[in-house]
């Protein structure tokens, strides 16, 4: 990969706010190919009595998987019902972008100027989802391309992630609420069946949850965000598992820079996955 300078310094930039300040060697070195090197290849120590003591061998263990949740039913609205039907009709995204597209069921379109469907290639194999578009995703029709996008693209540069090439983002809800509020329940239940049919027809081999919004609607999650974060949880509908992890949103980051430390390890943790499961 080669980078001009604005680009180096920008992930210079993303690098010292996630933690990483100092460089300990000139030449880089690739940790993941390191860390799949094979056991006999690993400079063995001496084994240690002390169980705090850092050897090469420690690895710090993944934080405990989510338990799984089966979704609450839902109380049904006409639109929500309208919602179900039109979802369940669809069998391509193509179909399925035109018919949230045709949606009148939630008022959230009546202010926003554009319906937000998605960015990026159909067979990504990571599905990002976001809350719901902002100001700059209603003015393009596209999901973060406003602050929090340019830093969302950045974390995912920083670990061979694009939405030209192997990342697919979407939201829970299609349409801006007005002044950038949060989505009321109400339109997040009847943007659902959309968002569920989404999952079924991308069918991406990971999911990534930015923020509280998405971990409560996807995975049904008790935990908030900050007790979630980084820990797997599995998505399970019609037959399918999808593994699925929740991290911060990008604007929680641009408001919490030391929070980027954790952020930086859940993205470890997905290219990690990634390669466990043959998707990087
Ligand atoms: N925040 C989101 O959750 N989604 C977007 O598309 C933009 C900002």
């Amino acid at each position: 990969m080669s980078l001009d300078a604005n680009e180096a310094r920008r992930m210079l930039q993303w690098l010292a706010d996630a933690g990483a300040d100092e460089a300990l060697v000139d030449e880089p070195v690739d940790r993941y190919a390191v860390a799949n090197r094979p056991m006999m290849e690993v400079p063995v120590a001496a084994p240690s009595t002390r169980t705090n003591e850092l050897s090469p061998q420690r690895v710090s263990p993944a934080p405990p998987p989510l338990p799984l949740r089966q979704a609450p039913a839902q109380p049904i609205t006409a639109a929500t019902a309208t919602a179900r039907e039109l979802a369940a009709a669809c069998h391509s995204l193509e179909e399925l972008r035109a018919a949230v597209e045709a949606f009148e069921g939630c008022a959230l379109k009546t202010t926003a100027k554009s319906t937000v469907f998605s960015a990026g290639p159909a067979d990504a194999p990571v599905m990002l989802i976001g809350e719901g578009p902002g100001r700059d995703e209603d003015l393009e029709g596209l999901p973060f391309v406003g602050r929090s996008g340019r830093l969302l693209d950045r974390m995912l540069e920083a670990v061979g992630l694009s939405r030209q090439t192997n990342a697919y983002i979407t939201n829970v809800i299609f349409w801006r609420p007005p002044g950038n509020r949060p989505p009321t329940a109400e339109e997040v239940a009847m943007c659902a069946p959309f968002l569920l049919r989404h999952i079924e027809l991308k069918a991406p081999k990971v999911i990534v949850l930015l923020g509280a919004t998405p971990l409560k609607h996807v995975l049904n999650a008790a935990e908030g965000i900050t007790r979630a974060r980084g820990r797997w949880g599995l998505y399970a509908s019609a037959g399918v598992e999808i593994p699925a992890l929740p991290t911060f949103h990008p604007a929680y980051l641009l408001r919490t820079p030391s929070a980027k430390r954790q952020a930086w390890q859940d993205l470890l943790s997905l290219k990690l996955k990634l390669r466990e499961i043959g998707a990087a």
